[in-house]
């Protein structure tokens, strides 16, 4: 999609569709020009301004051929999620109508009590991620697509706002779009080395990128990470994503685990739905979709300047003669022997390493780690509520600030010693998994990764409900959804 943000008109613009925002008080009222149209619609008796309802027009009074209301309610009911929302159903409008460019022409009034910063990040989001569709390898080469363009003309003082918002959303939204490919991709396409190949494309622009192969990973004793990937062909990549602004004040690391496939190992997985399983890597499609968005500008302008790492431990968990099995005790990097109980809680063994292996590294300050790690927190949280714990209070309000603010939402857990002594291990100093008669099978998941980042301020966020399978909201339709990305893209631009 190409889109952009143009100056104020003193008159209604010329378009394929012209496209406002209507609210229940009025329509269009702030927007010169648009007088007489406006009163060609309502006399029609068909102009709607609740949220989500579409009218359309062929007024005689403009220039443009068709005029779009896009309806938004009460003014006071306006927020950011809603203008996200319209925007995206503006943008399907466009497609369904077949136009090249759709026109979105709107003023402050439209924006209710939405920042304006916020409001133009808000419709960014909605015109790009509605527009997402993910592409399959197919013989037939899919369609060139209608209402791909768009161009947005903010009329009001605030113009510049907007449009640094805007940019920020656009950003931001592009890089969810890479997440999004990176997760709904079949997992023998979509591999560790693809992965690391996306990767790489990130360098750049303050972003260096590196990556660590298997005999880097052994000299590194990471026998956590490395005794999952032993039951798969594919070589294990250790990514490494250095973004380092000039004068950064710190540093945080976010870690994202890359299972690329989890069968579940030996402890082999239900054949039912096991194909969702290639998207097991979407929290390293976050952490690879927050260096796109940095790539993309997404960082201009943020509060602080932190250099950035990112760490990815990516592999696949297959069953196999040399996979490791439930009962074997690996060391991790940091010396922590772990007893493997059920070989499929992979996610917390490979980012055992990835997180130590960060922390003394690089000496974050803050660290914050994306899994799809448990399939407890779907049952706990759902599909639409990220579970976030840790051990940084202060951290993990901050995520759950950010994660309000883009509409990602996300739902703190406890984690406390209770937590960490049911990992302990009879045969190791823990284990991968707490007793069934425990439960809080996510908490447990937390419990484990907490040996691993010492004093730190730590959050560890379990997307394992929210990476997919949410229902459909105009700029999601299914799939994988690219969660988090928005997040910590927000999160990063507010630190100090
Ligand atoms: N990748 C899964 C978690 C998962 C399950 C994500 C379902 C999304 C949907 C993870 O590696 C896993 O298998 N976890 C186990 C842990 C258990 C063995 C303690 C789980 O959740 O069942
Ligand atoms: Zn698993
Ligand atoms: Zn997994």
């Amino acid at each position: 999609m190409k889109i952009r943000v143009t100056a104020a008109q003193k008159t209604a613009p010329r378009a394929e569709l012209l496209v406002v925002f209507a609210l229940d008080e009025s329509a269009g009222r702030a927007l010169p020009g648009l007088e007489d149209a406006v009163r060609e619609a309502k006399a029609t008796g068909d102009l709607r301004a609740g949220f989500r309802q579409l009218s359309l027009f062929h007024p005689t009074s403009i220039s443009s051929k068709r005029l779009l209301f896009v309806g938004l309610g009460k003014r006071r009911d306006i927020d950011a999620e809603r203008l996200r929302r319209a925007a995206a159903l503006a943008q399907q409008r466009a497609e369904e109508l077949e136009v090249r460019e759709l026109r979105l022409w709107l003023s402050d009034r439209e924006c209710g009590n939405v920042p304006i910063e916020a409001a133009g990040r808000a419709i960014a989001e909605g015109l790009l991620l509605g527009a997402y569709r993910y592409d399959p390898p197919r013989r037939e080469k899919s369609k060139a697509r209608h209402g791909q363009n768009a161009q947005v003309t903010f009329h009001g003082k605030d113009a510049s706002t907007f449009k640094s918002g805007f940019a920020t959303g656009e950003a931001a939204a592009k890089a969810t779009h890479f997440a999004r490919d990176l997760g709904n991709m079949a997992a023998n396409l979509c591999t560790p080395t693809y992965l690391a190949s996306q990767a790489r494309k990130m360098a750049g622009a303050g972003v260096s990128v590196r990556i660590l192969e298997r005999k880097d990973l052994e000299r590194l004793k990471m026998q956590a990470f490395l005794g999952v990937a032993r039951g798969s062909v594919q070589a294990p990549k250790l990514i490494v994503l250095d973004y380092r602004p000039p004068n950064a004040k710190g540093t945080v690391c976010v870690v994202g685990k890359g299972l690329t496939f989890d069968s579940g190992g030996i402890s082999i997985k239900p054949s039912a739905k096991m194909d969702e399983m290639r998207y097991d890597m979407c929290g390293s499609a976050a952490v690879l979709g927050l260096f796109a968005a940095i790539k993309n500008g997404a960082l201009r302008g943020a509060r602080g300047k932190h250099r950035v790492v990112g760490v990815v431990a990516a592999c696949e968990n297959m069953p196999d003669a040399a996979a490791q099995k439930p009962g074997d005790v690996v060391t991790a990097c940091d010396g922590t022997t772990i007893e493997i109980l059920n070989t499929d809680a992979e996610g917390r063994l490979v980012l055992a390493d990835a997180l130590a292996w960060a922390v003394k590294t690089y000496k974050p300050s803050k660290v914050v780690d994306l899994a799809t790690l448990t399939g407890a927190v779907v049952v706990a949280l759902g599909h639409e509520v990220t579970g976030v714990m840790g051990s940084d209070d202060g951290l993990i309000a901050e995520l759950i600030a950010a994660g309000k603010d883009v509409d990602e939402p996300l739902w703190q857990l406890p984690l406390w010693d209770v937590h960490k002594d049911q990992v302990k291990s009879k045969f190791a100093d823990i284990a991968n998994l707490n007793s069934a008669a425990h439960g809080g099978g996510s908490i447990a998941g937390g419990a484990f990764l907490s040996y691993f980042v010492g004093p730190t301020a730590w959050a560890h966020m379990d997307i394992a409900g929210t990476a997919w399978g949410g229902r459909a909201k105009d700029y999601y339709r299914g799939g994988a959804s690219g969660v988090a990305v928005r997040t910590l893209v927000h999160w990063l631009r507010g630190l100090r």
